[in-house]
Order: C-alpha cells, then sequence, then structure tokens
C-alpha cells in the first residue's frame, strides 16, 4: 500500500484527486502561488464590492412580447460583465443530475484507469490531465480534468470513456441539451447586438464543442492555490454547470467576485471570438476557480467555438467611418498553437491580436 501511494506522488503525473486521497496535510509546493496571485479567502483584507451578478430568465425569450426584455437583459450583462445566469433555460433537472453523477463516478475510478487517456497534446480529442497542463505549468492547480469534443456526437463518443458504463449516455445527453441552448444563446447574443438574430449563428453553425469536465478536490490550503488560473476562454460563449460556489470573475473594477451557485441555474460566459466579432463591444470575461476544505466540487465547461480553421473577425455590420476593426483576424487553430507555444498566462492570446490605435 505504502509502495503505491509512493510511487503515484512520485511520478511526474499526480491528479489533484491522488493528493488529496493520500491525504496531504498541505499542498506541494509546485501549487503554491506568489501571495499577489492568491485568492483573498476568508482575509480581513479582501475588497468588498457590492456588485450584483445578472440572473436572466430565458423563458422570456419565447415570449413574443417579452423577448424584448430578454434581449435587452443580456445586452446590459454582456456589456457590463461578459458573463450571466440564465435560469428557466430548459435543460431539464435531470439530465444535468445525471451528469454530475457520471462525471463523479469517472472521477472516483483508480488512478491507472483514468491514465488511459493522459495527454499533454492540446490538439488531442480526448484528454484527461491535471492542472492546465502538467508537463509545461510553472505553477500547478488544484484541478483534474477530462476534456473530450462533443459536436457532432455520433463523431466523438465512441472515444469518450467507457468507464463509468453510464458516461456516454448521461455525459451525452447533457452535451446535445447545451448543444441546443448554445444557439438559442447565440442568437438572441447577435440580436441584442442589432446584428441578424442568425449572424453569429451561421459563423458557429458548424463549430466545435468541447465539454470540459472538472473535478476540484478538496484541498488542505485553499488560501495559497487556485483551481485554475485567470484566463478568458478562446471560444465563442462557454456555457458552464457549476455543483458549488468556486468560479470567481473580475469585474470592471478588476475586483474579483464570486459567482453564487444558484440551484439549477447555468453560467454563460462570453469568450474571445464574440469579444473579435462584436469589435469590443462585448467582452470575454476573465475568471478563475477557488478551491476549498470541505467540499469537492464538479464543473461542466461547454466550450463552444466556431470551426477549427475559420477565420474569425469583427462583423462589418459593426465597423463604419468612426469604428474600425479592433482586432486581427484569427482561427481556434490558431489559438491552439499559440497555447502550445507561449505561456498564455503571461499574455491573453486575444490582446496579440488587438490593433494599435491609429488615433
Ligand atoms: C474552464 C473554466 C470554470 C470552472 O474550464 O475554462 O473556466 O468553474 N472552468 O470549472
Ligand atoms: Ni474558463
Amino acid at each position: 500500500m505504502e509502495e503505491t501511494k509512493k510511487s503515484l506522488l512520485d511520478d511526474a503525473f499526480t491528479s489533484a484527486m491522488a493528493l488529496t486521497n493520500s491525504g496531504v496535510p498541505q499542498v506541494p509546493d509546485r501549487y503554491v502561488l506568489p501571495p499577489s496571485q492568491r485568492p483573498a479567502i476568508g482575509s480581513s483584507t479582501s475588497i468588498r464590492d457590492d456588485t450584483t451578478l445578472p440572473v436572466i430568465d430565458l423563458s422570456l425569450l419565447h415570449q413574443p412580447l417579452l423577448r424584448p426584455r430578454a434581449i435587452h437583459e443580456i445586452n446590459m450583462a454582456c456589456k457590463d460583465f461578459g458573463f450571466f445566469q440564465v435560469i428557466n433555460h430548459g435543460i431539464p433537472s435531470s439530465v444535468v443530475k445525471d451528469a454530475l453523477d457520471a462525471a463523479t463516478q469517472f472521477f472516483d475510478l483508480p488512478v491507472e484507469e483514468k491514465m488511459l487517456m493522459v495527454s499533454s497534446n492540446v490538439h488531442q480529442p480526448v484528454r484527461y490531465g491535471t492542472s492546465i497542463n502538467h508537463s509545461t505549468d510553472k505553477v500547478h492547480y488544484w484541478r483534474d480534468f477530462i476534456k473530450h469534443y462533443s459536436h457532432p456526437l455520433s463523431k466523438w463518443i465512441d472515444m469518450w470513456p467507457s468507464n463509468p458504463p453510464c458516461y456516454k449516455d448521461k455525459v451525452g445527453k447533457y452535451a446535445e441539451a447545451t448543444h441546443l441552448l448554445h444557439k438559442q444563446l447565440i442568437e438572441a447574443i447577435s440580436e441584442s447586438l442589432g446584428l441578424e438574430k442568425k449572424y453569429l449563428q451561421e459563423q458557429t453553425e458548424e463549430g466545435s464543442q468541447v465539454m470540459a469536465v472538472n473535478c476540484y478536490p478538496t484541498c488542505p490550503e485553499p488560501e495559497v492555490t487556485l483551481g485554475m488560473p485567470p484566463h478568458s476562454d478562446f471560444g465563442s460563449l462557454t456555457i458552464l454547470l457549476q455543483s458549488s460556489e468556486g468560479l470567481q470573475i473580475m469585474n470592471s473594477n478588476k475586483n474579483w467576485i464570486s459567482v453564487p451557485y444558484i440551484e439549477g441555474a447555468l453560467i454563460v460566459q462570453l469568450g474571445d471570438q464574440v469579444e473579435v466579432m462584436s469589435n469590443g463591444i462585448y467582452k470575454s470575461v476573465i475568471h478563475r476557480v477557488t478551491v476549498n476544505k470541505d467540499v469537492k466540487r464538479l464543473s461542466f465547461a461547454s466550450l463552444h467555438s466556431l470551426p477549427l480553421h475559420k477565420k474569425i473577425s469583427p462583423a462589418p455590420e459593426l465597423l463604419d467611418g468612426n469604428n474600425t476593426a479592433a482586432y486581427g483576424e484569427f482561427s481556434f487553430n490558431d489559438f491552439l498553437d499559440y497555447i502550445s507555444s507561449n505561456d498564455f498566462l503571461q499574455e491573453r492570446f486575444i490582446d496579440t491580436l488587438k490593433k494599435k490605435s491609429s488615433s
């Protein structure tokens, strides 16, 4: 027993879950962030900020008289935060619960089983991992994950984990439901920008959906580490399901705001592709994940993106004499190449696309 534990911990790859299960009293040094990057958990110096985060009732979108109200709320939320929570989104609670159950069972599998899918190659369609990229991270993050391409489902599902046996069915149902929800949201977001309802939808039609299933085990020292570092998502939209509180977003005052857990709600985050297509009218939201001592947290981040090689650029309808394109074009593939060869924590990919203002 001691032997197995030791070899697991000595291995170049050690999952956060294995560390938690081995009962470490402290996090290993590689998880310890410099003081300026630590979360202010329970600290008396944490900044008070009374920001209230938007919650939008999506059932309004289906009522012709009330749809304009929902579109207006979406416009405000996208401008102010690049973020909102949605309720009455139409995904049954049983589908959500089943997906969370399957994910719990997956992360509870023996390490050897999960390691069958381990890879540090970000182009792999199915990939189990820990931190962000265990082979290149300078500081490690208290997270394990499995990521898989999810759309079109029939193309990828055979490659998904076969264990637990219910995984493909339950996570597949959730992935299909989020794909549909994404379509409704992207239409509403187009409309909120004053674009044709189908504009962004047409851009994203043949796009990809990557499901990142994240597990943040309980952590002995949550005040010195994070589950995920500050970042924005590269895609068009991310639909996020969290099993408990832990996500924080940065508001316009650069303060970190904890996203409250609302039972049954889903979180919508704008990604870099919408920032570029909207020519910066909407901004992608910078977010991070805190961990805690008491509850293991699971999340499903459904990352929707334009097709791999399609070039993304500001919508021509949003450009005129006064508004010139503020970003260069890029594709999802360019982004993957960028993160393979750069430390994206030093410079965000989207910042490399910003054009210097000529004024
Ligand atoms: C992500 C992400 C947040 C969370 O996977 O990109 O930001 O709460 N996840 O897991
Ligand atoms: Ni993210």
